[in-house]
């Protein structure tokens, strides 16, 4: 079996003719795939001669070689983009970039996606987790990282950014680096460019999943990471009155626009009913009923799973020591969630191709 991750260090042992750092550092491969017995990808050839290009070409057959000397390995020769390009700032080093939407504000998304990263990490998975919310970043104080600044050092002449490490997830936060109050004042391009940078510029090892927490709606920054990323596919959140459920529908329309196709791994419906602590069996529908149900029926995917609400989940969010890290019921929810995840992903990796990065103007 081929390793994606191996293929990445093999990668990584070939220097950027263009740019003194590396091909994955360099941005080079895009859309790497890894089956069985082969290997794919997309190199940006971009500024090279004929004869540069066809000695990238042979370095890449050879350090692969070196690992895997079975593996048939295809290369698909590009040039396009240039600096600050989409495909740019693809993570060639990711296998899976999963974005947590939805339409309104407040139904959990940053609460799911925290406990979903949690869960796939302690399944052995590596995962990492990006707080795209500029504007109300929440990550830091879930994960009790309030404070905290990422270390920040020179490579090759360029900025590159750490990211924290906690329990036992990769984290990067706008709230690290920004005051809340500053990014208010960003609007339009500007906060886009932000964005791509801050994603351009951190240095992410490689992961099996990256777990993307998008502020609420589907403005801008939700635009810019679509179109700047190739997402693997996005779960919905939910609660389960028919009013989120109209915005849900459009956060879930957002990821099917011209030219972007990303799928719907799944649909969480979050505050499903409200169960008092020292009465798990009781429920109460005081939010209604069946709102993630019929969205799983518009988009065509499954109901990754139901959180009650519950006062220790809030509690957990607000001490920084996610619902997750406590054994126990809720923590059996999210870790079916992140089951259902890859399972979903899995399937979708074997039926589409990587998500292609398209600028939409
Ligand atoms: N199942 C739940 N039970 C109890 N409280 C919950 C549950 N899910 C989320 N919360 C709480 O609800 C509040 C909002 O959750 P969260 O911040 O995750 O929502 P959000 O959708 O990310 O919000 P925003 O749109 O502002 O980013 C938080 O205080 C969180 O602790
Ligand atoms: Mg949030």
């Amino acid at each position: 079996m081929i390793d994606h991750n191996k293929i990445v260090e093999a990668l990584r042992r070939i220097p950027d003719p263009s740019s003194q750092s590396d091909l994955i550092e360099g941005k080079r491969v895009t859309d790497l795939k890894v089956t069985e017995g082969e290997v794919f990808f997309t190199l940006n050839t971009s500024g090279l001669d004929d004869q540069q290009k066809g000695k990238l070409n042979f370095r890449c057959q050879e350090e692969i070689a070196r690992d895997f000397p079975e593996a048939s390995v295809h290369i698909h020769m590009k040039t396009s983009g240039g600096p600050g390009s989409a495909s740019n700032s693809a993570l060639p080093q990711v296998k899976n970039i999963i974005a947590v939407a939805s339409g309104k504000g407040g139904v959990g998304k940053s609460t799911v996606a925290v406990n979903l990263a949690l869960a796939l990490a302690k399944s052995g998975y590596k995962t990492g987790l990006i707080d795209a919310d500029l504007y109300g970043p929440s990550i830091p104080t879930m994960l009790n990282l309030e404070g905290k600044r990422p270390k920040i050092y020179e490579h090759y002449g360029k900025p590159v950014i750490q990211p924290l490490e906690q329990y036992g997830l990769s984290v990067m936060s706008i709230g690290f680096l920004v005051e809340p109050e500053q990014a208010v004042v960003l609007r339009g391009p500007r906060l886009s460019g932000v964005l791509k940078q801050f994603i351009g510029d951190v240095r992410w090892p490689e992961l099996d999943f990256m777990v993307i927490d998008l502020p609420p709606g589907t403005g801008d920054i939700q635009l810019t990471l679509v179109q700047s990323l190739p997402l693997t596919g996005a779960v919905v959140v939910t609660t389960p009155q028919s009013v989120s459920l109209a915005d849900a529908v459009k956060a879930g329309n957002m990821f099917r626009i011209e030219n972007i196709d990303v799928p719907i791994l799944g649909v969480v419906e979050n505050m499903s009913w409200f169960t008092p602590e020292e009465l798990p069996d009781n429920k109460y529908h005081i939010f209604g009923k069946g709102g993630g149900k019929k969205l799983t029926q518009f988009f065509e995917t499954v109901l990754l799973g139901q959180i009650p609400l519950v006062q220790s989940i809030r509690e957990s969010g607000d001490k920084g020591v996610p619902a997750v890290e406590k054994e126990g019921h809720i923590a059996d929810i999210y870790k079916e969630i992140a089951v259902k995840t890859v399972r979903q992903t899995a399937i979708r990796n074997e039926l589409l191709g990587p998500t292609k990065i398209v600028d939409v103007k």
